[in-house]
C-alpha cells in the first residue's frame, strides 16, 4: 500500500466505476463494434456553434471569465429558461459549471451537509450518489418499477422521508429510463416538498426530448417552489456538446452569491470558448436540434416494437434517449448479459447495475447511432438472445 493511498481521506470510498472501464476497454480492442452504451449523442455539434467557438479564438476569448459565467450567456440562459419552460431566473441567478455534472457537485457542496439523506429517483444517474458521499451525505434511492414504465410514484418518496431528509433529486426524464414524471406528480412532488420542507435538485438536462403525449414541467415555476429549487439543465445533450463541457445552474440570488467562491475553487471558470460556443447555441438557428429530436423520436418508434419482436420488455420511455430493457427472459444477469454481447457480438451496452439497480434484470440501451446501425445492432442482440434462451 502505498503511503498515499493509507492517507487517503474517508470520504473517498471505492465505486464500482471499473466495469465502465472494462466495458469501454474491451470494445476498444474490438472490430466493428456498435456502441449503444455511453449517453453521447452521435451527431456533431451543429456547424455554427463550432463557428462561434472558431471566432471566439479569433477574437481572443482565450481568457479567464469571471466564475460565473460570461453576461450574455448568463442572461441567453435566464431569456431561454422563461422562455421554453416559464421559469423566473434572472442572469444573476445562473452559475455556467463545466456541464451540469460540475453543478451537481457544486449544488452538493453548497447543500448538503454531513448526515443529510438525499432522496433521488432510482435507477438513477450515480453521479449523484458519488456527490453526495463526498459532501458526508447519505444517497437514499426511491425505486421506480417496470410496470408503471418506471414512472415516479409520490407515496414511494414519502415513505422514505425521515428527520435526516433535506433533498429530493428529481430527474425528468430520468437516465437511465427515459420516464418523465407527469405534471400532477410534479405538483404533488411540489406539494409534499413544502410540507416536509424538502429542498429539490431538479436536473433537467434531458428536458427538451421529450416525446407526445407526455409534458414537461418544471417543477421551480410551481407556487412557493423557486425559492426551495436548483434547477440543473446543460448543453451535452440538446446541441450535442458532450466535450464541450458546459452547462449550468439556476437557483435564487442569495445562494448563487454563496456558490461563487466554492465553483471559483473547482475550476475558475467553465472553458471560456465553449462559454461562446453555448451562447450561439441558445441565440441561433434551432433547426439543427429539431433535426436531432426528430432522428431521436425515429429511432425510438422503431426500437420499441423491434424489441417487442425479440421477446424482450421494457419501460416506454417519455423522454431522453434510452430504453430500458428487461433482459431476464435470456437467463442471464445484465453485467454478463452486456460483457458477453460485447466479446460475441460487437454491440455494446450498459448494465441497469451501472445506474444503481439492485436487480441484474435490466439494460440501457441508448439510441445514439444511425437508425441502420441501430437496426443492426438489434439483429445482432435478437440472435444473441435466442441463442442464450435456448441454452438455458
Ligand atoms: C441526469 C444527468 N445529469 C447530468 C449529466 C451530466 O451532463 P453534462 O454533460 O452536462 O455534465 C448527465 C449525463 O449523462 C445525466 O444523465
Amino acid at each position: 500500500m502505498s503511503l498515499l493511498i493509507d492517507r487517503l481521506a474517508p470520504r473517498i470510498v471505492e465505486e464500482d466505476g471499473a466495469f465502465r472501464t472494462r466495458m469501454l476497454g474491451m470494445a476498444a480492442g474490438l472490430d466493428n463494434v456498435i456502441a449503444l452504451g455511453r449517453g453521447d449523442p452521435d451527431f456533431h455539434t451543429p456547424a455554427h456553434i463550432v463557428q462561434a467557438a472558431k471566432d471566439a479564438l479569433d477574437a481572443n476569448h482565450h481568457h479567464y471569465t469571471g466564475p460565473t459565467g460570461i453576461a450574455p450567456l448568463r442572461e441567453a440562459i435566464a431569456m431561454d429558461l422563461t422562455a421554453r419552460y416559464g421559469l423566473d431566473y434572472a442572469a444573476d441567478e445562473i452559475v455556467v459549471t463545466a456541464g451540469a455534472q460540475e453543478g451537481i457537485m457544486l449544488t452538493m457542496l453548497g447543500l448538503c451537509s454531513p448526515g443529510d439523506e438525499v432522496l433521488i429517483t432510482s435507477p438513477r444517474f450515480t453521479s449523484y450518489d458519488t456527490a453526495v458521499r463526498l459532501c458526508g451525505g447519505t444517497p437514499v434511492p426511491v425505486p421506480t418499477f417496470e410496470k408503471d414504465d418506471f414512472a415516479l410514484d409520490v407515496a414511494e418518496i414519502e415513505k422514505r422521508i425521515t428527520p435526516a431528509t433535506r433533498m429530493f433529486v428529481l430527474v425528468s426524464p430520468n437516465n437511465p429510463t427515459g420516464a418523465v414524471t407527469p405534471p400532477d406528480a410534479i405538483r404533488a412532488i411540489a406539494e409534499l416538498a413544502i410540507r416536509h420542507d424538502l429542498i429539490i435538485v431538479a436536473d433537467e438536462i434531458y428536458a427538451q426530448m421529450i416525446y407526445a403525449p407526455n409534458e414537461h414541467l418544471s417543477i421551480a415555476t410551481l407556487k412557493g417552489m423557486r425559492e426551495r429549487t436548483v434547477t440543473l439543465n446543460g448543453f451535452s445533450k440538446t446541441y450535442s456538446m458532450t466535450g464541450w463541457r458546459i452547462g449550468y445552474l439556476a437557483a435564487p440570488r442569495d445562494l448563487i452569491a454563496m456558490l461563487t467562491e466554492p465553483r471559483h475553487t473547482l475550476s475558475i471558470n467553465t472553458c471560456t470558448i465553449s462559454q461562446y460556443a453555448a451562447l450561439a447555441a441558445l441565440t441561433g438557428p434551432q433547426e439543427p436540434v429539431d433535426a436531432m429530436l426528430e432522428a431521436y423520436a425515429q429511432r425510438r418508434a422503431w426500437l420499441m416494437p423491434a424489441l417487442d419482436e425479440a421477446g424482450f420488455t421494457y419501460g416506454h420511455p417519455g423522454g431522453a434517449f434510452y430504453i430500458y430493457t428487461n433482459v431476464s427472459s435470456t437467463g442471464l444477469a445484465s453485467p454478463d448479459f452486456c460483457l458477453r454481447l460485447l466479446k460475441e457480438t460487437g454491440v455494446m451496452l450498459f448494465p441497469g447495475t451501472m445506474f444503481g439497480d439492485e436487480s441484474t434484470d435490466y439494460i440501457r440501451i441508448s439510441y445514439l447511432q444511425p437508425l441502420p446501425m441501430i437496426q443492426e445492432a438489434m439483429e445482432r442482440i435478437s440472435a444473441f438472445s435466442a441463442a442464450a434462451r435456448s441454452s438455458s
